[in-house]
């Protein structure tokens, strides 16, 4: 079988990058019932629930699930018990379900903390140690957006299920599901106001000692109605990329400002899962019951068809299945490659937070910049069903 180039998101255990960043670890989301959305993970992304952490573990105040794919392709789930958690309740107040914390696994948690410390970064919580019979976990957090951190952890020191605190789920909730055969994160994405894509861009930048890959300016992005603004910032190995976004001026509101409105504040727009088989993956996942945003039109596909056949035959799945799933194509002229992906619709009851499933192919480096004006047509259509493509006031 012939392989694909992963550049994004693929761990290793020995990091090319001056701050001992292995890969992504765990994303943490904070959720109003953790029972519910642990289960739509389990049920519609096809995850196993791995890892638990309640009144039965003897946490009182909180309760946490820990899924993942076989690949260790990690998501954590966490609500509060008690009014007292307020880190939990306030986030869910203003936000909604959302992601609380990205996490880095790193070498050394106090080198890498310290360096970002040294880089200008904003401190959460200083390196501390997690302990029971089974060893030690360290981790550390910096700050990101509004209410969001980038933590740094490091397990070479337990030999636990997960971490301490974390036991035997109680419930997995292994139902009829197809498998989704997702293998790791490609990319973390975040939403930010008018002029602060560049401030958070030269912060992680600097902090994280990460590069600016991609910079997407005004008339980049863009549909009739309303456009925005990317940057995309990446460790120099490419092992971790986030793209960050920003609302710009167009006749209609930005889809970055409805999450900015609806999410009150910044935050985690998406998360790119991997696969290595996307039809597989799409099908899956819709059998599953999972969203998609709505397909693109006929000429989308017959364009893809000329341009495949222009480029011999580049695109060696079959553009017929892919319509059927509406998964979307970008052919990359810089890498020669083609990227296949989709986005889901918001899994959460604000229209905020989504994930994309993405496949890259002969080695794509990009994001589907392609892509771009027909998966923004799709989200606006759903912004207009919601009421929110209202006209701006400068246009
Ligand atoms: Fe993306």
């Amino acid at each position: 079988m012939e392989m694909d180039i992963c550049y994004g998101g693929v761990p290793s255990k020995i990091p090319n990058n001056s701050m001992g960043i292995r890969g992504y670890d765990y994303v943490e989301f904070y959720v109003g019932s953790g029972k519910m959305t642990a289960y739509w993970h389990a049920k519609a992304l096809g995850l196993d629930i791995v890892a638990y952490q309640g009144p039965e573990t003897g946490t009182r105040d909180r309760i946490s699930f820990l899924l993942a794919t076989k690949t260790n392709m990690k998501i954590m789930i966490t609500a509060s018990l008690q009014p007292s958690t307020s880190d939990i309740i306030s986030f869910v107040n203003q936000h909604g379900d959302g992601v609380k914390r990205w996490c880095l696994e790193v070498v050394d948690v106090k080198k890498t903390y310290d360096a970002a410390m040294k880089n200008g970064g904003v401190p959460v919580r200083p390196p501390y140690r997690l302990e029971d019979e089974h060893g030690y976990v360290e981790q550390a957090a910096i700050k990101l957006y509004d209410d969001a951190e980038i933590n740094f952890i490091n397990y070479d020191n337990y030999k636990g299920l997960f971490k301490p605190g974390f036991e035997e789920p109680v419930q997995k909730y292994e139902v009829e599901r197809k498998t989704t055969g997702l293998t790791h994160i490609d990319h973390i994405v975040g939403n930010v106001h008018v002029n602060e894509m560049d401030f958070w861009a030269s912060y992680i930048n600097k902090v994280l000692d990460f590069e600016t890959f991609v910079d997407y300016g005004p008339g980049d992005i863009s549909t009739q109605y309303s456009a925005l603004l990317s940057k995309v910032v990446r460790s120099k190995d490419g092992v971790i990329q986030n793209p960050i976004n920003e609302p710009y001026k167009g006749k209609r509101l930005s889809q970055i400002d409805e999450y900015i409105i609806q999410y009150h504040g910044t935050g985690i727009q998406h998360i790119a899962l991997s696969t290595t088989d996307i039809i597989r993956t799409v099908r899956n996942l819709r059998e599953n019951g999972m969203e998609f945003l709505d397909r693109a039109p006929k000429t989308y596909y017959d364009e893809i068809r000329k341009k495949s056949k222009e480029l011999d035959g580049l695109i060696t799945e079959d553009i017929d299945t892919l319509e059927e799933l509406g998964i979307l194509v970008d052919v990359e002229i810089g890498s020669g490659g083609y990227l296949l992906q989709l986005f889901t619709k918001p899994i959460n009851d604000r229209p905020t937070y989504f994930y994309e499933i993405i496949q890259r192919r002969k080695g794509a480096t990009g994001f589907g910049q392609g892509n771009f004006q027909a998966l923004f047509e799709s989200i606006e259509r759903d912004q207009e069903r919601r009421g929110n493509l209202t006209e701006t006031e400068d246009e």
